[in-house]
């Protein structure tokens, strides 16, 4: 017997994990203003990306003596820079508990060829941050996107600490609370929780970074693309926003649109409390639901951004294929695009809750997601 669809839709079915959905006001129309066909170093693009410094800053409350740049190639771009720049200096600890710390590992061990601790958390769980040695330079992920675990505080993190620590951040900017006194690194996106678009990334530094940078030159050659010192000194002008290279002022311009955004809906505790409340909408799903569960184990640890969610009905015997089917039949239906798990995750969905979502959505499209999975559990009964 087929299910009944339900009565209504999400006006938004835009629920990847980046590209991150749009902030609601956002139409092209709205990006005139980008000085396109000029060049960046003129007055006006200089202003555009000093604004997206300086209102980055106001919104994260990055403190005053943090330095931050906008980079190429992204987040990646961002924490590969970091690492290439910083990393050799004493030994590491890369810390990794899902598919993106997984990579800053291998860079680490199979590129820079760096003495590391290596320390690592099977999706759902999270590394014991209390067990690592702050006197090395330690590389994390705030929020790991592809297992939704993120770390609960950065209480465990020495404010006093020789070592360097080095957070991809990307899946965390402008939705959780980050402790700015413990990261001498972060990065992240624009792509992801402002809905940015791609292709650039920050890297925000600490006096300590910079002075690592000052005092320290790596064994191994830097790119151009990564160089953030010449003569020994910072280059301060990236810091103001005179980029290495060529940015794309169309997506500066559509960043400053969404940090305007971000303004009007409270800055970081408005963006905080629109994630919390979409992600409570899918935990409280999960908690009266007996067939589908939060993949992060720790409910402290759970993302309040990639949410995470594994299939747990007994009658299902291939996963990796079911949880496919039942993304599949949302996309279908237009009410959830993209909320398949990450590749190298384990089976099941992911749904993206930053604070570009709209909490209505998120409630519309529950109930297809009731529908999607009875529809497949009866259509495998059927074909059984
Ligand atoms: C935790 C984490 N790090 C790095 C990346 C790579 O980001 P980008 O493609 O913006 O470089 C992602 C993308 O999803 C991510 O989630």
């Amino acid at each position: 017997m087929a299910m009944t669809k339900p009565a209504s839709r999400p006006v938004n079915p835009r629920f990847s994990s980046g590209p991150c959905a749009k902030p609601p006001v956002f139409d092209l129309a709205k990006l005139s203003d980008a000085p396109l066909g000029r060049s960046h170093r003129a007055a006006v693009g200089k202003a555009k990306l000093k604004a997206v410094i300086d209102g980055t800053r106001e919104i994260l409350g990055i403190p005053d003596d943090y330095r931050i740049g906008i980079v190429p190639a992204s987040d990646t771009g961002a924490v590969e820079m970091a690492m290439w720049s910083l990393l050799g200096a004493r030994p590491a600890t890369m810390v990794a508990w899902e598919s993106f710390g997984a990579g800053w590992v291998t860079d680490v061990v199979k590129q820079l060829k760096i003495e590391a601790e290596i320390k690592t958390a099977d999706y759902g769980r999270i590394v014991d941050m209390a067990s690592v040695d702050y006197d090395t330079d330690v590389v994390f992920t705030w929020n790991g996107t592809t297992s939704g675990v993120r770390m609960p505080n950065g209480d465990a993190i020495p404010a006093n600490r020789a070592g360097l620590t080095i957070c991809d951040a990307t899946s965390a900017a402008f939705a959780q609370d980050l402790p700015w006194d413990k990261f001498d690194v972060t990065t992240f996106s624009w792509q992801k929780v402002l809905g940015g678009e791609a292709a650039h990334g920050m890297i925000v530094l600490s006096p300590r970074a910079v002075a690592r940078l000052e005092s320290y030159t790596p064994a191994w050659p830097l790119p151009k693309i990564f160089r953030m010192t010449k003569g020994g000194k910072l280059i301060e002008g990236i810091f103001v926003g005179e980029t290495i290279n060529t940015p794309s002022m169309l997506a500066v311009e559509d960043y400053l649109l969404a940090l305007d955004w971000a303004r009007s809906v409270g800055g970081l505790k408005g963006l905080m409390d629109r994630a919390d409340a979409n992600a409570q909408a899918i935990w409280n799903f999960c908690e009266a639901t007996d067939w589908i569960a939060n993949l992060a184990e720790d409910p402290a640890t759970r993302s309040n951004t990639s949410v995470c969610l594994k299939f747990t009905d007994a009658r299902i015997a291939d996963g990796a294929g079911f949880a496919k089917a039942v993304a599949k039949r949302l996309e279908a239906e237009g009410v959830a695009l993209d909320v398949g798990a990450y590749r190298d995750a384990p089976a099941g969905l992911r749904i993206w809750c930053g604070g570009t979502v709209e909490t209505a959505d998120i409630q519309a499209m529950l109930p297809w997601l009731d529908w999607a999975f009875q529809t497949e559990i009866a259509a495998r009964a059927d074909a059984a």
